[in-house]
């Protein structure tokens, strides 16, 4: 069945009054196979999207990948060359840095979910336009309205902007109680800036404990 109808279903018995359903581990399996094959569907229905210029320079578009039920979401800015090259995102050399990022908190990199604003790569790497950002806008909207996420944690300026609307440093950002659409969203470096810049290092640290801590309050 259709994930967004089973929502659309749970909010309307959640209007009713219905604050809990019991679901079997079979049922909960289910589900995951659901929310899987729907992401798969919304996939494969982008792979020769034309809706911006980026589409020019692709070998592959990068969906997004992990735990199509995790609580936690990680948006970033938009792929490099070898996320173009494989259709994945974060396997260069920030990704790995973001690996161990994660098992640093002890975050498995299966277990949550990973993507990107925009899902070409920008050519040579700069900045994705904001026309860009916002033709691929949908993708990302269904991703959450798929993945239901609890947390957000967005890697980088860039990002942050394209998704809380603000014009702030990333200084700021982290500082703040962001939300997006409700959703409680942490702004750290984006690996590819620590890479360069060593000494946002310990700074990045500070933001991925207080990501830990409300991670585990809400497993
Ligand atoms: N940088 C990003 O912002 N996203 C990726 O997927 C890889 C590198």
């Amino acid at each position: 069945m259709n994930v967004r109808i089973i929502y659309q279903y749970l909010e309307f018995l959640k209007l009713s009054g219905i604050q809990d359903i019991f679901v079997s581990g079979q049922e909960k399996n289910n589900q995951n196979e659901s929310v899987k094959a729907d992401l798969e569907d919304l996939a494969g229905k982008y792979v020769n999207c034309t809706d911006c210029e980026l589409c020019e320079n692709r070998i592959k578009l990068v969906y997004g990948e992990g735990n199509p039920q995790s609580k936690l979401m990680i948006i970033s800015e938009g792929p490099g060359n070898e996320e173009n090259l494989t259709g994945r995102p974060f396997v260069g050399a920030a990704g790995k840095l973001l690996t161990k990022m994660l098992m640093a908190i002890n975050i498995e990199r299966k277990d949550i979910y990973i993507t990107n604003v925009v899902k070409c790569r920008p050519p040579g790497n700069r900045d994705p336009y904001p026309e860009e950002v916002q033709a691929c806008s949908h993708i990302l909207q269904e991703q959450i309205d798929i993945i239901q996420p609890k947390l957000l944690l967005i890697l980088g300026k860039v990002a942050a902007e394209s998704l809380l609307k603000q014009s702030q440093s990333l200084g700021a950002y982290r500082k703040m109680k962001n939300y997006y659409q409700s959703i409680r969203a942490f702004v750290t470096y984006h690996p590819a800036a620590l890479l360069r810049n060593s000494e946002w290092k310990k700074p990045a640290w500070i933001d991925l404990q207080n990501l830990q801590k409300e991670y585990e309050k809400i497993l």
